[in-house]
């Protein structure tokens, strides 16, 4: 029993550590930590004022973070939280909040 928790801790820092990478579309990339405080760990959000991403489409959310990044879709918080992703990171996270089960 020991030896299966301690085996599926490592595929879970295995996963972890091939986030960024497209071969790792559905696993939970690490900058997303960063997205609970306003977007739900779930990806639910508990503020009316910030938008679900759990189950959004995943072509419009990379759209989206694409634009936040280059400053096309002008928002402040977004804007600053996109400014250093790399397309693959927007990718990734793209395919992860897709992935999650909608509210
Ligand atoms: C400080 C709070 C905050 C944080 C942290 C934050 N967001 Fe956002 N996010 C928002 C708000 C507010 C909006 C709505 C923007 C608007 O009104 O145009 C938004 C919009 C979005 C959208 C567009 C959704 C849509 O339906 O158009 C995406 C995608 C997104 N955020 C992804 C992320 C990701 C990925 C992270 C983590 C890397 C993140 N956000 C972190 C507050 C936040």
């Amino acid at each position: 029993m020991k030896a299966a928790i301690f085996f599926s801790a490592l595929l879970f820092a295995a996963g972890l550590s091939l986030s960024g990478s497209a071969s790792a579309q559905q696993s939970r990339p690490e900058l997303v930590s960063g997205c609970a405080p306003c977007h739900g760990a779930d990806g639910v959000s508990r503020s009316g004022a910030v938008p679900n991403l759990a189950g959004q489409n995943e072509p419009y959310l990379l759209n989206q973070l694409r634009a936040f990044h280059t400053g096309k879709r002008a928002h402040k918080e977004m804007r600053y939280m996109s400014r250093n992703m790399t397309e693959q990171e927007m990718e990734a996270i793209a395919a992860y909040f897709s992935s999650l089960p909608p509210r």
